[in-house]
């Protein structure tokens, strides 16, 4: 089985093919970065725009790159949501229109299931497994039970980590995207100089909450007059804003890990996704709280971390496999939740 599938739901216009036999044969992904960069964050009309330029180079250079010509394709995936909702119109007409013109089944993708069955491309894992997707948009842990079988176990009740990260960024003048820029001054700076929270540590359940820690952030900048902040004093409040992150993170994923075991038989596995997965101290978190507890620890290269095609076409091959796929008149969504999926 050959599919494409195709991804558009942010800033990455991408698209690639998979085969049935887990090989990626391309992966294309057109980063917008310094389309955005100027505004210090993804403005949604230029994403759109911008993906409608790029995504028809985009596929056929994933066809190519392939060595394949577009009759040779068994299926096209195109995310359909959740996401911003110009940006996803793009990519899921270009898929129904191959789809169309081909006469071939099309799986219209939810980006959430796309990260949360990743791993299965990149490592033979079994169900379930449980899941932190940790990105721009989304701070949840999943129990991941089966195709289309997903229960929250918790999720942010008002920023996504990502989203805490770019904002500490912006406000301390890092730049666009903000993660990389605020991980890469933290191994500079010492924590314990400034003091911010960990919001909810120490409570019961696996939920998060984010808003109140940038605010303290912005907080500690303020107490400094205008531009009065230094190379280090940046580099301390970074070491100490992804030392909050890390310590909540471990503490919600303890007791994720507890519900996740809860009326279990099989022991799973602890995966993380999304393009915060790519901060190596929080992975390092993750991965030391998942030994402590008797789970393996799995996640995937931070190139399929990040949002990317090849995790969209995956997604068709497990979908069509189940002989699930969608009709042409599948309305794309600006929302969409996991849970929505289970059936
Ligand atoms: O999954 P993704 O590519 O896009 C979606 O949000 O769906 O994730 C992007 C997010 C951004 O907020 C970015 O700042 C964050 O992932 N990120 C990081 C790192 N690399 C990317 N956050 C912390 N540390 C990093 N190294
Ligand atoms: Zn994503």
């Amino acid at each position: 089985m050959i599919i494409l599938g195709i991804e558009t739901s942010c800033d990455e216009t991408a698209a690639a093919i998979v085969s049935g036999d887990k090989k990626i044969r391309s992966n294309v992904v057109y980063s917008q970065i310094e389309h955005h960069a100027p505004y210090g964050g993804v403005v949604p009309e230029i994403a759109a725009r911008a993906h409608m330029d790029a995504i028809d180079w985009v596929i056929r250079q994933a066809i190519e790159s392939a060595n394949i010509a577009f009759d040779q394709l068994d299926g096209v995936a195109a995310t359909c949501g959740p996401g911003l909702i110009g940006g996803v119109l793009v990519g899921a007409m270009a898929g129904k229109g191959i789809a169309a013109a081909l006469s071939l089944p099309f799986v219209a993708a939810n980006h959430l299931e796309a990260h949360a069955l990743t791993v299965r491309l990149t490592n033979n894992i079994e169900f379930p497994y449980l899941l932190l997707l940790v990105s721009g948009g989304h701070t949840q842990f999943v129990k991941v039970k089966g195709l289309a079988k997903y229960e929250l176990i918790g999720s942010t009740m008002d920023d996504a980590l990502g989203e805490a990260f770019d904002k500490t960024a912006k406000m301390l003048d890092l730049g666009f995207p903000g993660g990389p820029a605020v991980e890469k001054l933290a191994k500079r700076g010492s924590t314990g100089r400034f003091r911010l929270p960990r919001p909810l540590r120490g409570r019961s359940g696996a939920d998060f909450s984010f808003s109140g820690l940038k605010t303290a952030v912005r907080h500690q900048i303020e107490k400094f007059p205008p531009g009065k902040l230094s190379d280090n004093d940046k580099a301390d409040l970074c070491a100490e804003f992804q030392q909050a992150a890390v310590e909540v993170i471990r503490d919600r994923a303890v007791n994720a890990i507890e519900i996740f075991r809860e009326n279990q038989r099989t022991k799973g596995s602890l995966v993380v996704a999304g393009g915060v997965a790519a901060n190596s101290a929080i992975r390092r978190a993750l991965e030391e709280t998942a030994l402590e507890h008797g789970l393996p620890f799995i996640a995937p290269p931070v190139g399929l971390c990040t949002d990317n095609g090849a995790m969209i076409a995956w997604l068709g091959i497990e979908r069509l496999r189940m002989g699930l796929s969608d009709g042409l008149d599948f309305k794309p969504r600006p929302r969409w939740p996991l849970n929505e999926l289970s059936r």
